[in-house]
């Protein structure tokens, strides 16, 4: 059943989403943010992968945090999501967890985890669960994903679906920059996010794909669509962290909106840093022991 009149668009009431709406004293459950899309209220979501930012983010109100297999291209140095392991994700996992109390960590499902069958999916699902500390986990994919799915939520397993662009399948998409979901297959991805939310998916990431297409799919659905690059319409929002904060560098896509110019600032501090210790101005004695 969807919702209609409560998306996008400026006759939407409870924009207004600070930290407050959040417990203060326990993790947010997928509970919590299904009744805060049932009220209308937008909120927000970043990857995170170390326990600093993880703080950060969480203090500033992001009620989801996403250890993505992105984090094989910001933190790991690869050129897509494909080569990040179980093992590397389970360390920044525990990281994140460490780093928040309150904040929910969804742990992404990396390529080759869960593509063979529900088993797999199980078995890489307990493990982000057991010994990463995670609340949920993500994958990618519609219907072909479904037995994956429907045997992670029988299990007790919050899963977060992801439509229309999804990186783990960049060799048959053709690149990662195209945008998802034009024409006729905007049916398929409609159908697709149906399913998902019928084999009891929390939520549904909507990557790169037409902000009316978005809009349509929030309406259809109950649970809270989280776009990114899809538009204004749905009800929460997710961005990579370093892209949002301005640590990325090159040609940037469309929807990417720098909020900060974290590699100016780093960059700055980095070269004062050498500079001083060129000169012999740092350490100084307040800086020393005595
Ligand atoms: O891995 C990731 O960071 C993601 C987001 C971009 C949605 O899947």
């Amino acid at each position: 059943m969807g919702r209609g009149a409560n998306h996008g668009g400026g006759d939407q009431k409870g924009y207004l989403m600070t930290s407050e709406t959040w417990p203060a004293d326990r993790r947010i459950t997928i509970r919590d943010l299904q009744a805060a899309t049932d009220r209308g209220e937008r909120w927000s979501m970043l990857t995170s992968y170390d326990a600093l930012t993880a703080g950060v983010f969480e203090q500033a109100g992001v009620a989801a945090l996403l250890v993505g297999d992105t984090s094989a291209e910001m933190v790991l140095g690869y050129h897509d999501t494909l080569p990040v392991t179980m093992d590397q994700l389970i360390s920044m996992v525990q990281a994140v967890v460490r780093g928040t109390r309150t904040a929910l960590v969804v742990a992404d499902l990396p390529f080759g985890s869960y593509q063979s069958g529900p088993h797999e999916a199980l078995a890489s699902a307990v493990r982000h669960l057991k010994e990463g500390g995670a609340q949920a986990v993500k994958l990618e994919g519609g219907r072909r994903v479904l037995p994956q799915v429907e045997t992670l939520t029988g299990a007790g397993i919050p899963v977060m679906g992801h439509l229309g662009l999804t990186p783990q399948s960049v060799n048959v998409l053709g690149g990662v920059r195209r945008v998802q979901g034009r024409g006729d297959a905007g049916e398929e991805l409609l159908a697709d996010a149906r399913a998902l939310e019928r084999a009891g998916a929390f939520a549904l990431v909507l990557e790169s794909v037409p902000a009316e297409l978005a809009r349509r799919v929030s309406a259809a659905l109950r649970i809270p669509t989280v776009g990114i690059g899809a538009g204004p319409y749905c009800d929460a929002q997710i961005m990579v962290w370093q892209d949002m904060a301005g640590l990325t560098t090159g040609r940037l896509p469309r929807f990417v909106k720098r909020y900060a110019d974290t590699r100016a600032v780093l960059l700055d501090a980095a070269r004062q840093y050498v500079t001083e210790v060129a000169a012999h101005l740092y350490p100084d004695q307040s800086h020393s022991y005595t």
